[in-house]
């Protein structure tokens, strides 16, 4: 008798009675992971399963995906347009031409008073990709502000910038498939079994076929430095410190692949000459990783027949995080870790769309990776759309970080804000709210009327959500997948790209020029405008069915081509105008705050696998939300006994920003002198962080700031955090 086993019933899976299975691509992480959503006979969505021959998951699904289908009946949702004269009057239900009317009559007239770019428009990276490209049709070609972001700015943006640094073009160049290839694997800020977990089963198995070294560099012991093979805990935003004496000792040893970087970079002299000071003993004084180690993961990197880079918040999410991801580009390049099977540089992005938004939203210029600076770029497009190409910016404008600061001094009055919630995600949230006081009009178009930055808003647009409308999103590794409809939207919530249209026919221009009604429509103009020129982002070889068919397609597709290709830069040449790339010398300059004695902690954030963001979505889904339904802080123990602190109880964190409440978790996965907080809670972190600037990505460092911790009634406490939980 072995425990009982004898008689227990095998488990059993209840039957959903599926009669269909509709295609689609994950609505929350950037992995891109295909699911097959079932409807009952009534049509209702009653499970969801991987799809077993996609290319990304192969049948996987981490946890948000196995519960996706339940965001159709998730609450908050807001299901008819709402309008109201002023912020914090009740808001009164009315009819989409009312609310729309009013929108565009408002921006009209705060246009012509206070000058174009008074309005600002800040979107996201939760919209179909068809969807951006009409939003920046109407923002770029009908409204006309500059002032015109995506929430990637929080995200991605120091990614974007370093690749165009670097490469003259943003663009991951890799793909999944390169951990079959590799010979070493360097992971900077970045912990894929808990943020990427599909990524992470990838990596998993291609670490069980043939074993290769897994090197994380982290401030926290992340669950992926645990599995890791060398942890290097560096001292937060250093990253530069430590890439510049990698770069120091596979020069000074004559580790680096001369041939490559003499055919196809430019700038090796300058970077030679600069790394000379960033020996490790120096280094490791600023970053933490003693000298010894950073000579063997140096020669571990550049030793091998191929290395591969990866990296997410990390880095990217520093005032160095440009500088951090020219530098992992500068390894890559001195090794000749670029475009080849297991080399290469890869950016994993965030949400599920981040990239279409920056390929197609013209957000940072004009789609299909335009450029504003561009005299050609502009004609071209203004050809194309119909729009007197002088009616264009010549430079891009204000990103999300700098529009807060631009409502704050008078120079935006208006606010659109499309599928984000930057009263959460935003650093230092008691600026963002007084910013948005300020306003003298702001709109939220949300799938959720109950997402917090809609409190500020005098118009509130209900948007339809995943699966109740149908186009493409791009993943992580350039991968363009598809969303099919399979429900309705609730009430009157309309398709995004919808509202976009009928806001441009309120514009004299915008019905001048052709905004089409289908998604597929939309598609085809994209295609055509991704065509030609030696262009990377090129998908005029796609189309919908197709890539439903082929479970996803990698950009670039030409026209003609049966696939898609997983690599860019294989031939060497990059989108720089000498088609070489640059290598590039940075200094390291210490800008940020960092702990003292008034505040002794280091604050660090991040994401958990239940959660997606701000929680509108995942907050709402009982099968995720009881994980975690309430805020909550790793702390140190021995930290904790030092200051009479107990596991389970409440503290008072405090920064120069302002304060937050929250649950005391004790744990090794944090130093001493360090906190995490998880990102996605209201009134939390962001209360707390400072946010300071990149200066190339204006993303900003929101994992590195100074608390102390404060002591407070435990019941008082309680009774807040009770509160907070009602949604
Ligand atoms: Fe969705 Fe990302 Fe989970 Fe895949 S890993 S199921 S894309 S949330
Ligand atoms: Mo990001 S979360 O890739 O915008």
């Amino acid at each position: 008798m072995l425990f009982g086993r004898k008689d227990r019933k095998p488990i059993k899976i209840a039957d959903k009675k599926v009669v269909d299975w509709k295609y689609a691509v994950c609505g929350y992480c950037s992995t891109g992971c295909s699911i097959e959503v079932g409807l009952s006979a009534e049509g209702k969505p009653v499970t969801s399963r991987g799809k077993g021959s996609a290319p990304v998951n192969q049948g996987k699904l981490c946890i948000k995906g196995i519960f996706e289908h339940e965001l159709v009946t998730t609450a908050g949702r807001g299901t008819e347009p709402l309008m109201r004269d002023k912020i914090y009057q009740p808001y009164q239900p009315t009819s989409w031409d009312a609310a729309l009317d009013r929108t565009a009559d408002e921006f009209k007239r705060i246009q012509e008073k206070y000058g174009r770019d008074s309005v600002a428009v800040v979107s996201t990276g939760q919209l179909l990709t068809e969807e951006f490209y009409t939003l920046g049709k109407l923002v770029r070609g009908v409204i006309g502000t500059n002032n015109y972001d995506g929430n990637t700015t929080l995200c991605m943006a120091s990614a974007v910038s370093g690749y165009k640094r670097s490469f003259g073009s943003d663009g991951p160049p890799g793909c999944y498939e390169d951990f079959e290839h590799t010979h070493c694997l360097l992971a900077f800020g970045s912990n894929l079994p808990e943020q990427h977990p599909i990524i992470y089963w990838r990596l998993k198995e291609a670490l069980e076929k043939r074993k290769f070294p897994l090197i994380v560099v982290d401030p926290r012991v992340t669950m992926m430095a645990q599995f890791a093979d060398i942890h290097l805990p560096i001292t937060p935003g250093t990253d530069l410190v430590l890439l510049n004496a990698m770069a120091h000792v596979i020069i000074k040893e004559g580790l680096q692949k001369q041939d490559y970087i003499d055919a196809h970079c430019s700038g090796y002299d300058e970077l030679a000459a600069l790394i000379e000071k960033y020996d490790p003993e120096s280094a490791s004084r600023i970053c933490g990783i003693d000298a010894d180690t950073i000579r063997h993961v140096a020669r571990l990197y550049a030793k091998a027949p191929s290395a591969m880079s990866i990296w997410t918040m990390g880095i990217n999410q520093s005032t160095h995080g440009s500088d951090g991801v020219c530098g992992i580009n500068n390894l890559n390049l001195i090794t000749g870790n670029i475009g080849i099977p297991g080399g290469t540089s890869l950016s994993i992005t965030g949400q599920c769309n981040a990239m279409g938004t920056r390929e197609w939203s013209s957000c940072s210029g004009l789609p299909g990776y335009r450029m504003l600076e561009k005299e050609e770029h502009r004609e071209e497009v203004g050809k194309f759309w119909g729009v007197d190409p002088e009616f264009f910016p010549k430079k891009r404008g204000l990103q999300q970080t700098d529009i807060f600061p631009a409502i704050e001094s008078g120079e935006i009055k208006a606010l659109w804000i499309v599928a984000t919630n930057p009263l959460t995600s935003m650093p230092n949230q008691p600026r963002i709210k007084k910013a948005m006081e300020k306003l003298k009009f702001m709109v939220v178009q949300d799938g959720y009327a109950d997402c917090e930055t809609a409190k500020y808003a005098h118009v509130y647009l209900p948007g339809a959500v995943w699966g109740e409308k149908e186009g493409v999103q791009t993943n992580t590794e350039r991968r363009v997948n598809l969303v099919r409809k399979f429900v309705e939207p609730p009430g009157q919530a309309k398709p995004d790209y919808w509202v976009f249209n009928e806001l441009a026919k309120r514009f004299e221009q915008g019905r001048k020029i052709k905004f089409p009604e289908t998604t597929s429509e939309i598609f085809d103009e994209m295609k055509h405008l991704s065509k030609g020129d030696g262009r990377t982002l090129d998908i005029s070889g796609m189309s919908h069915d197709m890539i439903e068919e082929q479970r996803g397609i990698q950009w670039p597709m030409r026209e003609g081509e049966a696939t898609g290709n997983p690599r860019l830069y294989s031939d060497g040449k990059f989108q720089t105008s000498s088609g070489k790339a640059n290598l590039l010398a940075m200094d390291y300059i210490e800008n940020n705050e960092v702990p003292d004695n008034q505040y002794p902690f280091w604050l660090n954030s991040g994401r958990v696998v239940e959660h997606f963001h701000t929680r509108t979505k995942t907050g709402k889904i009982g099968n995720l939300n009881k994980f975690s339904p309430t805020p909550y802080m790793e702390m140190n123990p021995d930290a904790a006994r030092a200051l009479g602190v107990q596991h389970m109880s409440y503290v008072r964190l405090v920064s120069r920003r302002g304060d937050a409440v929250v649950m005391v978790q004790l744990t090794q996965r944090v130093p001493r002198n360090m906190v995490f907080i998880p990102m996605h809670y209201h009134d939390c972190v962001n209360r707390l962080s400072l946010g300071l600037l990149d200066p190339y990505s204006r993303q900003p460092a929101f994992k590195q700031c100074a608390v102390r911790i404060e002591h407070v009634d435990q019941k008082e406490a309680a009774r807040l955090n009770v509160e907070r939980r009602a949604f």
